[in-house]
């Protein structure tokens, strides 16, 4: 049996992916993560049985706005004000929504020119529902919009990724809002696990594996922190959070991908984030992936990234954690207000 100690770490959510036919209703998934003592959710598009079973519960909340969307909003101002009368006006402050994700790893691609003016019509559209300082907007991105990643201080944006990242980042200063990374070391091991240790990947090397200049690194996830945080440096961006969107372990399905695996990665996780990384040594908001593993998803690792079978109840289904029991709910650290002007 293990423990994911979610105690430790209030700064730590679970995202709540919905592609299975076999996933507990919303009430049972809100009741699942009350039980467990999980604070925050990111949930990948405005599920309206999700925001009514929320309703009250306290968990923080990440919303999406869907890939499919990401037109419509850049280019008209009527649908976002109508998406953020249903999903986030009907609901507040029922439901404690904290970040709007527009789009999840579009950059760079065919979508992204529509992310920044897609995110500029929402904010917008909070203003008017004078939610600004309550809900902050940014994008999801993967860890591959950096073109150097290694060594972590070499980190920078590829040619492709950078004209977007750097007007999104303007973006994300001017309103305090936090760039949200994907962070996935399983994937860097699983390309080439000849040449990444895997307990460089699963945070149980006994001592530093990649030393940088000043900073030494034990574990694979805060050099890919670093390396973000590094290439926001080049944009001359030094006060942007880097939150950690989605980051976890298939438990099957792929190299290195067992059970075992997952349970250390995830539970290591938990423990660590508390401590931050080399550059930034400051707790990182955190969301593992995912709560359940999702059936209709592509046959192999994608299936397999649950914390807990879909039928949550029987304790051998639980696939590779049991949480422990909390003591107390802590809130996050409050957002920043709006600072300055929005420049785009
Ligand atoms: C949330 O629950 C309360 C109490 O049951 C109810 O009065 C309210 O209408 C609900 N809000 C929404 C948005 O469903």
């Amino acid at each position: 049996m293990y423990f994911l100690l979610f105690a430790d770490v209030l700064s730590t959510g679970v995202c709540y992916g919905l592609l299975g036919d076999d996933l507990p209703p919303p009430e049972e998934v809100i009741a699942l993560y009350n039980s467990k003592n999980i604070p925050s959710m990111r949930l990948y598009n405005p599920n309206q049985g999700a925001l009514q079973a929320l309703n009250g519960s306290g968990i923080q909340l990440i919303v999406g706005v869907p890939n499919e969307q990401l037109q419509s909003f850049a280019t008209d101002q009527n649908v976002v004000v109508e998406w953020v009368q249903t999903n986030v006006i009907s609901h507040y402050p029922a439901v404690n929504f904290r970040y709007i994700a527009v789009g999840n790893e579009v950059i760079p691609g065919d979508l992204a020119p529509f992310v920044l003016p897609a995110m500029a019509n929402l904010q917008g559209a909070l203003i008017v529902a004078g939610l600004e300082n309550q809900i902050k907007v940014s994008t999801a991105v993967a860890v591959g919009v950096l073109g150097v990643s290694y060594p972590p201080s070499s980190g920078e944006f590829s040619s492709a990724s950078l004209p977007f990242l750097a007007q999104i980042s303007q973006f994300l200063s001017a309103t305090g809002a936090p760039l949200l990374v994907n962070t996935y070391p399983y994937f860097a091991y699983a390309g080439d696990p000849t040449n990444i240790p895997l307990d460089y990947a699963l945070f149980t090397a006994s001592g530093p594996v990649v030393a940088d200049g000043p900073f030494q690194y034990q574990n694979l996830f805060d050099a890919m922190v670093d390396a973000i945080y590094s290439a926001l440096e080049k944009l001359g961006e030094n006060t942007i959070v880097v939150v950690v969107s989605e980051s976890g372990w298939p438990s099957a399905g792929g190299v290195g991908a067992t059970v075992e695996n997952a349970a250390t990665y995830n539970s290591n996780l938990l423990k660590h984030v508390g401590q931050g990384t080399p550059k930034r040594p400051a707790a990182i908001e955190a969301y593992l992936f995912a709560m359940f593993n999702e059936g209709q998803k592509q046959a192999g690792i994608e299936r397999n990234w649950g914390l807990f079978y879909p039928n949550k109840i029987h304790p051998s289904d639980v696939v590779a954690v049991e949480t422990d029991v909390i003591k107390k709910k802590q809130k996050l650290k409050p957002l920043p207000a709006v600072e300055g002007k929005l420049k785009h």
